[in-house]
């Protein structure tokens, strides 16, 4: 990681603010995670820091479709906790109830482990009134201090224009370093697929028995073949965390029989079920398959 100029002087003027809670933000490529993760490894050094991951397409503390957080203790060079919630999609453009659910959740939890400083990185969905909406609706409801915003030109004018008003947040206006490698949207791809890989190939297929279990999340109407195989699941416990993920080969809906590839875990502890929105096959390629075309499938 190449450490710009304009980032010592970005830490020593959040450190004497004693700023509390910092959200990047950025388009796609801008190095949001990068600078979070500086951000997060320095304070770390001071004093108990949390680093969450808003992003449920990049992931970078566990698998694509989750957004999680990960608590550092004073001192520890990796977070010794990581807690995630399942989005069920690679994108929060459709998920925004749930995300925001999710962080409150993520940041009250990091709050009772005694995070004293919490650094959230961001997905790149900044572009249009919506994503906006949605940048905004995190931010306010994250009750942050400081913004920083990663632009190249003013791309990020129109938010930093919106969140002044507040007047209770710091923004921090902080150039695109020049390290930053973009990644193409197959490239981008390929690398969730390489994260789906590395957690499920080792995996055995379980027969589970999930009477026990509440089902929520994006269930199929009918639970016919092609609407479930492939479908990546999350078994989660009381609070909704997740305990482990599935990829799902068939659900019989009178038996309450699940069929799917997952680690190990204690079933006993678990209990919901959240179906996700995405599919992936065999190969751990990605698909998103739309509700129309699944209806269509099963009528066929
Ligand atoms: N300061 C830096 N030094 C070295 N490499 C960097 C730096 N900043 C970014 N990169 C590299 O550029 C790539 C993109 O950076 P990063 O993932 O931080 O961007 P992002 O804005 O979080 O992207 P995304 O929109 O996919 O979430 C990564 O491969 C990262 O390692
Ligand atoms: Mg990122």
């Amino acid at each position: 990681m190449y450490v710009e100029p304009s980032w010592n002087s970005l830490v020593e003027r959040l450190k004497s603010k004693d700023a509390k809670r910092i959200y990047v933000v950025g388009v796609p490529d801008s190095g949001k995670s990068t600078l979070a993760r500086f951000l997060s490894e320095t304070f770390a050094v001071l004093k108990p820091t949390a680093f969450i991951d808003s992003d449920p397409g990049q992931s970078t503390l566990s698998l694509p479709t989750t957004i999680s957080a990960g608590f550092y203790s004073t001192g520890s060079k990796e977070p010794q906790v990581i807690l995630s919630r399942f989005i069920g999609d690679t994108s929060p453009q459709h998920k925004q109830a749930v995300i925001l659910l999710a962080l409150h959740r993520l940041t009250d939890k990091m709050q009772e482990k005694g995070a004293d400083c919490m650094i959230f990185d961001s997905s790149g969905y900044v572009s249009g009134q919506d994503a906006l909406e949605y940048q905004l609706s995190v931010i306010e409801m994250l009750q942050v201090d400081v913004v920083i915003l990663l632009q190249r030109n003013d791309e990020l004018q129109r938010l930093g224009a919106l969140l002044e008003k507040f007047g209770t947040i710091t923004i921090e206006e902080i150039p695109v370093s020049q390290a930053v490698r973009p990644l193409s949207m197959p490239m981008r791809k390929e690398k969730r697929e390489s994260k789906y890989r590395a957690y499920f190939e080792n995996q055995e297929i379980r027969v589970l028995d999930v009477q026990n279990l509440a089902l929520c999340g994006s269930l199929p109407e009918r639970f016919t073949v092609q609407s479930m195989r492939g479908r990546l699941l999350a078994f989660c416990d009381r609070e909704r965390f997740v305990i482990a993920m599935g990829i799902a080969r068939s659900f019989y809906e009178s038996d309450k029989i699940c069929i799917c590839q997952a680690p190990d875990f204690d079933l006993n502890q678990t209990a919901f079920l959240h179906f996700g929105d995405i599919f992936i096959n065999t190969d751990f390629k990605e698909e998103h398959i739309s509700k129309r075309q699944l209806q269509k499938e099963s009528r066929n």
